[in-house]
């Protein structure tokens, strides 16, 4: 077990490790994990990795969780990369990488956030969670809080995909849909916990979803044998996945275990809900609250994300970029991936779609090497209406 404290990234206020805490008591930024990385690099090296369990508790020296201490896990992580060049010549981008996050439990990426912080949380005792969720994180920490035995409250805004309000159901969670978005949701939640003592799960409201997320940077490394892609593209709402990657990228290259250069960052979000990209390109610090955030997309509607400092710091440290795509290319684009085999989120088309902008633009090279994370499988969203399909009789033939 090798954290040393939680640190504030922006007053630089340090907490001891082992506590509940939230957020920082002194300007209420979210708190980060760190880690005694001299100590890790002298007891371990990526090659201490390749016979450890193919899920994402392999990386455990980088976790937070004490080795000795069980995770409550479903098999979350590790999911493949696949080569998708025939899709990315479609976009005009042939260097395409996609990694599938439709394949962890839960069918999106939130299952790394949720078994790392429902983990923490049985740890330092926790009974009851809450929190507010564009739909999907709602599923995964039901699901997580389920397999610990911890009682989970959700709410989510009432027009969330379906899929998701019926899986929260399932896991047992207290849901609750709200009349707006998931601002809104977060205030109930927040004041709930205050007053009935129940531990606030918020995005970067506690510290160690980040940690689970993260492991989708360290996985990506050690799936290209220790080096990154050149540019990493990112359907971006509260942006934890984002800050997860780069801290992990940070703390691999500290540890001497990344080879080549770090790769540029790419944050993606919906027209109708793109305060990220709008303050990266006003070269603001923090977003603005978004009035009247609207998309398909629902894991992309957050209207002002807590950690957008963090998001935009990446972004530019990175050399990266943001970019905003519409409803209708997102769309377009979900169906184009079905074509190829991938049934991905809309969350994900969101990601192509801006890949393709960028090719257009000329903001991609030649040499550079492109992942998408596609952080969900497209059947978390609900579907079109099928269209007029013959039935044939039993005893039909074609
Ligand atoms: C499928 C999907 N993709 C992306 C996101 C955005 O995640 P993040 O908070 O890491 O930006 C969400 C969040 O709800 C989601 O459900
Ligand atoms: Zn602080």
């Amino acid at each position: 077990m090798y954290v040393t404290y939680l640190e504030c990234p922006r007053c630089k206020m340090r907490l001891p490790e082992k506590v509940l805490a939230n957020t920082c008591s002194q300007c209420d930024a979210p708190l980060l994990v760190r880690y005694d990385l001299a100590t890790i690099g002298a007891v371990c090296d990526p090659d201490s990795f390749s016979n450890r369990s193919w899920d994402m508790w392999r990386y455990r020296e980088l976790l937070p969780l004490p080795r000795k201490v069980e995770p409550v896990t479903l098999g979350e992580g590790m999911t493949p990369i696949l080569n998708v060049s025939a899709l990315g010549n479609e976009l005009g981008f042939s260097r395409l990488f996609m990694k599938d996050e439709g394949l962890c439990p839960t069918g999106t990426f939130k299952a790394r956030g949720a078994s790392a912080g429902v983990s923490m949380a049985k740890l330092l005792g926790v009974e009851h969670i809450a929190l507010p969720t564009a739909g999907n994180a709602g599923g995964a920490w039901a699901a997580y809080g389920a397999r610990a035995g911890i009682g989970v409250t959700v709410i989510m805004p009432k027009d969330a995909p379906v899929q998701t309000i019926q899986e929260c159901v399932a896991y047992g969670a207290r849901t609750y849909l709200v009349d707006g978005l998931i601002s809104d949701a977060g205030r109930i939640v927040g004041e709930a916990c205050s007053r009935l003592g129940w531990f606030n799960a918020s995005t970067l409201k506690e510290p160690y979803r980040i940690e689970g997320k993260k492991t989708m940077g360290l996985e990506l490394c050690e799936q290209f044998q220790w080096r990154s892609p050149s540019v990493i593209v990112y359907p971006t709402g509260g942006g934890v996945g984002l800050i997860g990657i780069w801290k992990a990228l940070q703390e691999l290259r500290s540890l001497g275990w990344l080879r080549g250069s770090m790769p540029r960052l790419v944050a993606v979000q919906a027209a109708g809900c793109a305060p990220i990209v709008e303050a990266y390109h006003q070269e603001k610090e923090e977003s603005t609250f978004w009035s009247g955030a609207e998309t398909i997309a629902a894991g992309l509607r957050v209207p002002k994300a807590s950690g957008d400092f963090l998001v935009l710091s990446a972004l530019r440290t990175s050399r990266g970029t943001a970019v905003s795509v519409s409803d209708e290319d997102i769309a377009v684009k979900q169906a184009l991936a079905s074509r190829w085999g991938c049934n991905i989120s809309l969350e994900g088309a969101a990601g192509l779609a801006a890949i393709a902008q960028l090719a257009d633009e000329g903001w991609l090279y030649d040499d550079d090497e492109v992942l998408l994370i596609n952080t969900g499988s497209g059947l978390k969203n609900p579907g079109g209406p099928l269209p007029e399909l013959p039935v044939l009789d039993i005893d039909a033939s074609l």
